[in-house]
Protein backbone atom coordinates (compact mmCIF):
# COMPACT_ATOMS: atom_id res chain seq x y z
CA UNK A 1 0.00 0.00 0.00
CA UNK A 2 0.66 3.39 -0.01
CA UNK A 3 0.35 7.19 1.05
CA UNK A 4 -2.04 8.45 -1.87
CA UNK A 5 -4.44 5.06 -1.97
CA UNK A 6 -4.66 5.13 1.97
CA UNK A 7 -6.26 8.51 2.69
CA UNK A 8 -7.52 8.69 -1.05
CA UNK A 9 -10.82 9.15 0.41
CA UNK A 10 -9.72 11.74 2.93
CA UNK A 11 -7.47 14.42 1.42
CA UNK A 12 -4.32 14.04 -1.06
CA UNK A 13 -1.21 13.48 0.46
CA UNK A 14 1.50 15.73 -1.21
CA UNK A 15 5.40 15.85 -0.89
CA UNK A 16 8.07 18.68 -2.52
CA UNK A 17 10.36 17.96 -4.53
CA UNK A 18 13.91 19.07 -4.15
CA UNK A 19 16.01 21.10 -7.61
CA UNK A 20 18.29 17.81 -7.41
CA UNK A 21 15.83 15.26 -8.07
CA UNK A 22 14.04 17.47 -10.58
CA UNK A 23 17.61 17.68 -12.22
CA UNK A 24 16.87 13.65 -12.70
CA UNK A 25 19.83 12.91 -10.70
CA UNK A 26 17.91 10.63 -8.61
CA UNK A 27 14.93 8.86 -10.38
CA UNK A 28 14.52 6.07 -7.96
CA UNK A 29 13.37 8.95 -5.45
CA UNK A 30 10.73 10.52 -7.93
CA UNK A 31 9.87 7.05 -8.96
CA UNK A 32 8.85 6.78 -4.70
CA UNK A 33 7.31 10.26 -4.91
CA UNK A 34 4.95 9.09 -7.61
CA UNK A 35 4.08 6.09 -5.86
CA UNK A 36 3.54 7.39 -2.66
CA UNK A 37 2.16 10.69 -3.04
CA UNK A 38 -0.90 12.68 -5.20
CA UNK A 39 0.66 16.03 -4.89
CA UNK A 40 4.11 17.62 -5.61
CA UNK A 41 5.08 21.06 -5.32
CA UNK A 42 8.65 22.64 -6.55
CA UNK A 43 10.45 23.17 -3.18
CA UNK A 44 12.77 25.69 -5.08
CA UNK A 45 12.44 25.48 -9.06
CA UNK A 46 9.09 27.88 -9.68
CA UNK A 47 10.28 30.65 -7.08
CA UNK A 48 11.27 33.69 -8.91
CA UNK A 49 14.67 33.86 -8.88
CA UNK A 50 14.92 30.32 -10.26
CA UNK A 51 12.86 30.86 -12.65
CA UNK A 52 13.95 34.08 -13.99
CA UNK A 53 17.49 34.98 -12.63
CA UNK A 54 16.93 38.46 -14.90
CA UNK A 55 14.31 39.70 -16.22
CA UNK A 56 14.89 38.67 -19.46
CA UNK A 57 15.79 35.28 -18.52
CA UNK A 58 13.84 32.14 -17.95
CA UNK A 59 14.75 28.61 -16.57
CA UNK A 60 11.83 26.42 -17.48
CA UNK A 61 13.81 23.06 -17.05
CA UNK A 62 12.81 21.99 -13.24
CA UNK A 63 9.54 24.04 -13.13
CA UNK A 64 8.45 21.50 -16.97
CA UNK A 65 9.61 18.83 -15.35
CA UNK A 66 7.77 18.89 -12.09
CA UNK A 67 4.80 19.59 -13.72
CA UNK A 68 5.55 16.28 -16.44
CA UNK A 69 6.63 14.45 -13.45
CA UNK A 70 2.99 15.21 -11.25
CA UNK A 71 0.96 14.54 -14.75
CA UNK A 72 2.87 11.74 -15.56
CA UNK A 73 1.63 9.76 -12.20
CA UNK A 74 -1.64 11.11 -12.08
CA UNK A 75 -0.90 13.87 -9.52
CA UNK A 76 -1.96 17.11 -8.47
CA UNK A 77 0.54 19.88 -9.23
CA UNK A 78 0.90 22.55 -6.72
CA UNK A 79 2.70 25.76 -8.19
CA UNK A 80 4.96 27.45 -5.27
CA UNK A 81 5.34 30.22 -5.28
CA UNK A 82 3.70 33.28 -7.19
CA UNK A 83 4.38 36.60 -4.77
CA UNK A 84 7.57 36.04 -2.08
CA UNK A 85 9.81 38.70 -0.48
CA UNK A 86 12.81 35.87 -0.40
CA UNK A 87 14.13 34.36 -2.93
CA UNK A 88 13.55 37.24 -5.47
CA UNK A 89 16.15 39.14 -7.24
CA UNK A 90 16.80 42.77 -5.80
CA UNK A 91 16.51 43.94 -9.56
CA UNK A 92 13.19 43.03 -9.38
CA UNK A 93 12.11 46.01 -7.58
CA UNK A 94 14.08 48.58 -9.46
CA UNK A 95 14.25 50.32 -12.89
CA UNK A 96 16.89 50.20 -15.38
CA UNK A 97 18.98 53.55 -13.79
CA UNK A 98 18.38 51.28 -10.52
CA UNK A 99 15.85 53.80 -8.79
CA UNK A 100 13.42 52.39 -7.25
CA UNK A 101 9.95 51.18 -8.97
CA UNK A 102 7.14 53.20 -8.55
CA UNK A 103 3.74 51.30 -7.67
CA UNK A 104 2.27 51.15 -10.40
CA UNK A 105 5.35 49.75 -12.19
CA UNK A 106 5.85 47.22 -9.41
CA UNK A 107 2.13 46.01 -9.40
CA UNK A 108 2.38 46.04 -13.23
CA UNK A 109 6.04 43.77 -12.99
CA UNK A 110 4.17 40.95 -10.86
CA UNK A 111 0.93 41.09 -13.00
CA UNK A 112 3.29 40.45 -15.77
CA UNK A 113 5.02 37.32 -13.42
CA UNK A 114 2.20 36.50 -12.70
CA UNK A 115 0.53 35.93 -16.18
CA UNK A 116 3.28 34.22 -17.75
CA UNK A 117 3.66 32.31 -15.69
CA UNK A 118 0.62 30.87 -15.08
CA UNK A 119 -0.48 31.00 -18.73
CA UNK A 120 1.96 28.57 -19.22
CA UNK A 121 0.70 25.94 -17.23
CA UNK A 122 -2.32 26.84 -17.48
CA UNK A 123 -4.61 23.84 -16.83
CA UNK A 124 -1.77 21.45 -15.90
CA UNK A 125 -1.36 23.77 -12.14
CA UNK A 126 -4.15 23.29 -10.51
CA UNK A 127 -3.35 24.89 -7.29
CA UNK A 128 -1.38 28.15 -6.44
CA UNK A 129 0.74 29.70 -3.56
CA UNK A 130 -0.17 33.13 -5.16
CA UNK A 131 1.16 35.04 -2.05
CA UNK A 132 3.50 33.37 0.89
CA UNK A 133 4.35 35.13 3.90
CA UNK A 134 2.98 38.37 3.96
CA UNK A 135 2.46 38.91 7.35
CA UNK A 136 5.39 39.00 9.75
CA UNK A 137 6.05 39.03 13.43
CA UNK A 138 4.02 40.77 15.49
CA UNK A 139 0.93 40.63 13.41
CA UNK A 140 1.69 43.13 10.50
CA UNK A 141 2.45 43.37 7.01
CA UNK A 142 5.56 42.47 6.80
CA UNK A 143 7.48 45.45 5.52
CA UNK A 144 8.88 43.65 1.80
CA UNK A 145 9.34 45.14 -1.29
CA UNK A 146 6.07 44.61 -2.65
CA UNK A 147 4.48 46.07 0.26
CA UNK A 148 6.41 48.96 0.87
CA UNK A 149 6.38 49.73 -2.69
CA UNK A 150 2.66 49.57 -3.22
CA UNK A 151 1.51 50.60 -0.07
CA UNK A 152 -0.02 47.33 0.48
CA UNK A 153 -2.04 47.27 -2.96
CA UNK A 154 0.18 44.17 -3.89
CA UNK A 155 -2.07 41.86 -1.71
CA UNK A 156 -5.00 41.72 -3.01
CA UNK A 157 -4.00 42.57 -6.74
CA UNK A 158 -1.96 39.47 -6.46
CA UNK A 159 -5.04 36.98 -6.46
CA UNK A 160 -7.19 39.13 -8.86
CA UNK A 161 -4.17 38.60 -11.66
CA UNK A 162 -3.92 35.01 -10.59
CA UNK A 163 -7.82 34.44 -11.36
CA UNK A 164 -7.75 36.43 -14.70
CA UNK A 165 -5.00 33.95 -16.02
CA UNK A 166 -6.68 31.05 -14.77
CA UNK A 167 -9.92 31.43 -13.24
CA UNK A 168 -10.47 27.27 -12.73
CA UNK A 169 -6.95 27.34 -10.65
CA UNK A 170 -7.10 27.36 -6.83
CA UNK A 171 -5.61 30.36 -4.82
CA UNK A 172 -4.12 30.23 -1.67
CA UNK A 173 -2.57 32.23 1.08
CA UNK A 174 0.52 30.77 2.32
CA UNK A 175 2.44 31.08 5.48
CA UNK A 176 4.29 29.96 8.66
CA UNK A 177 2.97 30.13 12.16
CA UNK A 178 -0.53 30.16 10.92
CA UNK A 179 -1.68 28.98 14.35
CA UNK A 180 -0.37 31.39 16.28
CA UNK A 181 -3.79 33.20 18.07
CA UNK A 182 -2.27 36.63 17.05
CA UNK A 183 -1.14 35.95 13.67
CA UNK A 184 -4.00 33.69 12.79
CA UNK A 185 -6.65 36.36 14.20
CA UNK A 186 -5.06 39.21 11.74
CA UNK A 187 -4.51 37.16 8.71
CA UNK A 188 -8.66 35.88 9.40
CA UNK A 189 -9.34 39.67 9.42
CA UNK A 190 -7.68 40.69 6.47
CA UNK A 191 -8.85 37.84 4.25
CA UNK A 192 -11.92 37.92 5.63
CA UNK A 193 -12.25 41.85 4.55
CA UNK A 194 -10.52 41.14 0.76
CA UNK A 195 -13.09 38.39 0.46
CA UNK A 196 -16.07 40.74 1.10
CA UNK A 197 -15.03 42.92 -1.29
CA UNK A 198 -14.83 39.75 -3.73
CA UNK A 199 -10.94 38.74 -4.07
CA UNK A 200 -10.63 35.78 -4.93
CA UNK A 201 -8.92 33.64 -1.90
CA UNK A 202 -9.44 30.17 -1.65
CA UNK A 203 -7.93 28.43 0.64
CA UNK A 204 -4.70 28.74 3.25
CA UNK A 205 -1.47 27.22 3.37
CA UNK A 206 -0.56 26.48 6.70
CA UNK A 207 2.91 25.57 5.94
CA UNK A 208 3.24 23.31 9.06
CA UNK A 209 7.32 23.38 9.91
CA UNK A 210 6.73 22.05 13.39
CA UNK A 211 8.20 20.79 16.32
CA UNK A 212 8.43 17.46 18.37
CA UNK A 213 5.86 19.29 20.73
CA UNK A 214 5.12 22.52 19.28
CA UNK A 215 2.82 23.76 18.34
CA UNK A 216 0.17 21.85 20.29
CA UNK A 217 -2.25 19.87 18.74
CA UNK A 218 -5.40 22.03 20.22
CA UNK A 219 -3.35 24.90 19.05
CA UNK A 220 -3.14 23.72 16.01
CA UNK A 221 -6.97 22.55 16.08
CA UNK A 222 -8.32 25.63 17.05
CA UNK A 223 -6.73 27.06 13.67
CA UNK A 224 -7.90 24.65 11.24
CA UNK A 225 -11.63 25.10 12.41
CA UNK A 226 -10.91 29.04 12.51
CA UNK A 227 -10.12 28.86 8.94
CA UNK A 228 -12.95 26.83 7.73
CA UNK A 229 -15.52 28.37 9.59
CA UNK A 230 -14.22 31.34 8.10
CA UNK A 231 -15.35 29.45 5.09
CA UNK A 232 -11.61 29.32 3.42
CA UNK A 233 -10.32 25.25 2.65
CA UNK A 234 -6.92 24.53 4.52
CA UNK A 235 -3.69 22.96 3.10
CA UNK A 236 -1.12 21.62 4.84
CA UNK A 237 1.83 22.79 2.81
CA UNK A 238 5.04 22.33 4.49
CA UNK A 239 5.20 19.69 6.98
CA UNK A 240 8.19 18.06 8.33
CA UNK A 241 9.04 17.79 12.24
CA UNK A 242 12.50 19.02 13.20
CA UNK A 243 13.85 17.01 16.22
CA UNK A 244 16.95 19.22 16.93
CA UNK A 245 17.07 21.47 19.82
CA UNK A 246 15.77 25.22 18.83
CA UNK A 247 18.60 27.11 16.81
CA UNK A 248 16.82 30.05 17.48
CA UNK A 249 15.20 32.37 20.19
CA UNK A 250 12.26 34.64 20.05
CA UNK A 251 13.83 37.83 21.37
CA UNK A 252 10.63 40.28 21.40
CA UNK A 253 9.59 40.45 18.01
CA UNK A 254 12.37 39.77 16.23
CA UNK A 255 14.19 36.46 14.97
CA UNK A 256 18.22 36.29 15.18
CA UNK A 257 19.30 34.33 12.28
CA UNK A 258 23.12 34.88 13.49
CA UNK A 259 24.13 31.43 14.57
CA UNK A 260 27.19 29.25 14.11
CA UNK A 261 27.20 25.64 14.30
CA UNK A 262 28.14 23.65 17.77
CA UNK A 263 27.46 19.93 17.79
CA UNK A 264 25.50 21.09 20.54
CA UNK A 265 23.17 21.89 18.44
CA UNK A 266 23.72 18.50 16.10
CA UNK A 267 23.29 16.44 18.76
CA UNK A 268 22.01 13.30 16.14
CA UNK A 269 24.86 13.12 13.96
CA UNK A 270 25.89 8.95 14.13
CA UNK A 271 21.85 8.31 13.86
CA UNK A 272 18.44 9.04 15.95
CA UNK A 273 17.93 7.75 19.10
CA UNK A 274 15.02 5.00 19.46
CA UNK A 275 13.02 7.02 21.86
CA UNK A 276 13.26 10.11 19.81
CA UNK A 277 11.88 7.86 16.48
CA UNK A 278 9.25 7.01 19.13
CA UNK A 279 8.42 10.19 19.71
CA UNK A 280 8.89 11.04 16.21
CA UNK A 281 6.08 8.65 15.40
CA UNK A 282 3.76 9.60 17.92
CA UNK A 283 4.10 12.94 17.05
CA UNK A 284 3.41 12.31 13.41
CA UNK A 285 0.17 9.81 14.44
CA UNK A 286 -1.22 12.76 16.41
CA UNK A 287 -1.09 15.39 13.60
CA UNK A 288 -2.34 13.15 10.99
CA UNK A 289 -5.32 12.18 13.40
CA UNK A 290 -5.99 15.97 13.80
CA UNK A 291 -6.19 15.93 10.38
CA UNK A 292 -8.13 12.77 9.45
CA UNK A 293 -10.44 14.69 12.50
CA UNK A 294 -11.07 17.65 9.80
CA UNK A 295 -10.48 15.61 6.48
CA UNK A 296 -14.08 17.51 5.44
CA UNK A 297 -12.06 21.14 5.41
CA UNK A 298 -8.51 19.88 4.86
CA UNK A 299 -7.64 19.15 1.10
CA UNK A 300 -4.28 18.29 1.14
CA UNK A 301 -1.46 17.26 3.44
CA UNK A 302 1.92 17.85 1.52
CA UNK A 303 5.11 17.29 3.47
CA UNK A 304 8.17 19.28 2.56
CA UNK A 305 10.59 16.27 0.94
CA UNK A 306 10.32 12.70 0.73
CA UNK A 307 13.79 11.74 2.70
CA UNK A 308 15.56 13.20 5.57
CA UNK A 309 18.55 13.62 4.09
CA UNK A 310 17.27 15.86 1.08
CA UNK A 311 15.58 18.05 4.07
CA UNK A 312 16.03 21.75 4.39
CA UNK A 313 16.28 21.26 7.85
CA UNK A 314 19.26 19.56 7.93
CA UNK A 315 20.77 23.13 6.69
CA UNK A 316 18.25 26.02 8.26
CA UNK A 317 18.56 28.20 10.47
CA UNK A 318 22.26 26.54 10.94
CA UNK A 319 23.98 24.58 8.01
CA UNK A 320 25.50 21.28 8.60
CA UNK A 321 23.07 19.24 11.29
CA UNK A 322 21.87 15.92 10.84
CA UNK A 323 17.85 16.23 10.99
CA UNK A 324 14.80 13.32 10.92
CA UNK A 325 11.90 15.60 10.37
CA UNK A 326 10.54 13.09 7.17
CA UNK A 327 8.61 9.69 6.51
CA UNK A 328 11.18 8.02 4.49
CA UNK A 329 15.11 7.88 5.67
CA UNK A 330 18.33 8.36 4.09
CA UNK A 331 18.51 5.35 2.09
CA UNK A 332 14.38 5.78 0.91
CA UNK A 333 12.81 3.47 3.50
CA UNK A 334 10.06 3.85 5.50
CA UNK A 335 10.46 5.01 9.08
CA UNK A 336 8.27 3.83 12.22
CA UNK A 337 6.71 7.65 11.64
CA UNK A 338 5.67 6.61 8.06
CA UNK A 339 4.29 3.02 9.44
CA UNK A 340 2.39 5.40 12.47
CA UNK A 341 0.49 7.49 9.95
CA UNK A 342 0.00 4.27 7.73
CA UNK A 343 -2.00 2.77 10.25
CA UNK A 344 -4.47 5.30 11.18
CA UNK A 345 -6.45 3.64 8.12
C1 LIG B 1 12.95 26.48 1.50
C2 LIG B 1 13.60 25.30 0.74
O1 LIG B 1 13.19 24.10 1.34
C3 LIG B 1 15.10 25.46 0.76
O2 LIG B 1 15.70 24.47 -0.09
C4 LIG B 1 15.52 26.85 0.29
O3 LIG B 1 16.91 27.00 0.44
C5 LIG B 1 14.81 27.93 1.09
O4 LIG B 1 13.41 27.70 1.01
N1 LIG B 1 8.75 28.44 3.57
C6 LIG B 1 8.51 28.29 2.23
C7 LIG B 1 9.42 27.45 1.41
O5 LIG B 1 7.47 28.74 1.72
O6 LIG B 1 9.54 27.91 0.10
C8 LIG B 1 10.79 27.34 2.04
O7 LIG B 1 11.55 26.40 1.30
C9 LIG B 1 10.66 26.93 3.49
C10 LIG B 1 9.89 27.95 4.28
Amino acid sequence: NNLRDLFASDFRVGTALSNRSLSGSSPELVSLVQKEFSAITAENAMKWELLRPTLTEWDWQKADRLVQTGEAAGMQVIGHVLVWHSQVPDAVFRDASGAPLTASATLARMSEHIQHVMDRYKGRVQVWDVVNEAVDEGNVWRKSHWHTLTDGAYFPRAFEVAHEADPAAHLLYNDYSMHIPEKRDFILQQLTRFRRQGVPIHGVGMQAHVHLEDPSIAELERSIQAYARAGLRVHITELDVDVLPKAYEYMGAEISKSFAYSDALNPFADGLPQKVADQLARRYEQLFRLFLKYRDDIERVSMWGTVDGESWKNDWPVRGRTNYPLLFNRDGERKSAYHAVANLK
